[in-house]
């Protein structure tokens, strides 16, 4: 860490401090406690994870500028905008602030929440640009604690969102992690092949939330040599673990993600079945096709017995004719 490293990470401190009392002691944090308050945010995790709120005073900048803080170091830093003139104003405001943090647990970045639902013009939630301090693909939200839970528990979790994490975190579920916001990336999957041995992804039960699980084990499959384990929790229709959290406490969802644990062989069953009317032979034959084609990657003979079994049961076929299907699949796959 040079020297303009280590100012940077002072100043996202000083700033994370900052949003954090406006939150907590000041008229100016009333609309977001009111706000994570709805939310079902205790206080402790608004203490865990230094949660702050941007008020649409701009606070940041007078108080950068009462430190005399140098002018380039505030530019780099990612937290103010810059207008034609060169003057920098924040660049978070009317947010509920969430510091994000490398693993070793210093504050690099921030993500800001919009309170209002009535400015659709806006980003829900609007992430610090790029520094010399974030670099978006390699960092993933919540490492550093989730590091040390996933020690006990073997596992690291992948959620969408950062709501995610912290309600999951709040659940007891502490070894979560997030990206950020833009898609999951290879950096990140080899971060976490370096951390644990198995990877439960659990995205949000919407149709969006499947396609995403879809693309994150296409990511890690390509990226590893099966040292990591990948499971899928699917969340019922419609709510994302945070919502599952607020609908059912903590215990619901500790035993959920724990029972609903699935192969991702097991997802793509039933993935696969999207849009399709498996009372159609026609349509029966391409998804039996797509689903031998996922049997036809697993090394355990065993395994891909149990699955041949288990469609021959569903659709009353024969199994030695799925045997035969499966082994000219294998055969052009080599
Ligand atoms: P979601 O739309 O599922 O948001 O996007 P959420 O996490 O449930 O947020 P709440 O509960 O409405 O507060 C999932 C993730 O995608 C990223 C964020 O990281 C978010 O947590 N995202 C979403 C953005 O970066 N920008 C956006 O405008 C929206
Ligand atoms: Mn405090
Ligand atoms: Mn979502
Ligand atoms: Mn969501
Ligand atoms: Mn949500």
């Amino acid at each position: 860490v040079n020297r303009e490293q280590d100012q940077l990470l002072d100043l996202h401190e000083k700033a994370a401090q900052l949003y954090h009392h406006i939150l907590i002691n000041t008229p100016a944090g009333e609309p977001a406690r009111r706000y994570l308050q709805k939310r079902g945010m205790s206080r402790e995790l608004i203490e865990q994870f230094s949660i702050g709120f941007a008020p649409v005073q701009r606070i940041l900048t007078p108080y950068c500028n009462q430190q005399g803080l140098d002018y380039q170091l505030m530019r780099k830093s990612g937290l103010f905008t810059e207008d034609r003139d060169g003057k920098l104003q924040d660049r978070f405001i009317e947010r509920v602030m969430f510091p994000i943090r490398n693993g070793q647990g210093r504050i690099i970045a921030f993500s800001g929440r919009l309170l209002s639902t009535e400015r659709t013009d806006l980003p829900k939630y609007l992430n610090s640009p790029e520094t010399p301090i974030f670099n978006k693909r390699r960092t993933l939200f919540n490492l550093d604690l989730a590091k040390k839970a996933a020690r006990s528990d073997g596992r690291l979790y992948l959620f969408e969102g950062f709501m995610d994490v912290i309600s999951a975190f709040g659940a007891g579920v502490e070894n979560g992690i997030a990206s950020m916001g833009t898609s999951f990336t290879e950096e990140q999957v080899q971060i976490i092949n370096r951390t644990t041995k198995q990877l439960d992804i659990c995205y949000d039960g919407d149709s969006a939330g499947q396609n995403a699980i879809d693309r994150a084990i296409g990511l890690v499959n390509a990226h590893q040599n099966g040292q990591l384990a990948l499971r899928v929790v699917q969340l019922p229709a419609g709510v994302d673990p945070d919502e599952y959290v607020q609908q059912n406490g903590a215990d619901k969802f500790r035993a959920y993600v724990h029972d609903r644990e699935e192969t991702t062989t097991d997802f793509y069953l039933r993935f696969l079945r999207n849009g399709r009317n498996l009372d159609n032979q026609q349509e029966l034959m391409t998804y039996l096709d797509a689903v031998l084609k996922e049997v036809a990657v697993l090394d355990a003979p065993l395994e891909q017995d149990m699955y041949l079994s288990k469609l021959a049961d569903e659709f009353k076929l024969d199994k030695a004719a799925l045997q035969g299907q499966l082994r000219q699949l294998q055969s052009e796959r080599r």
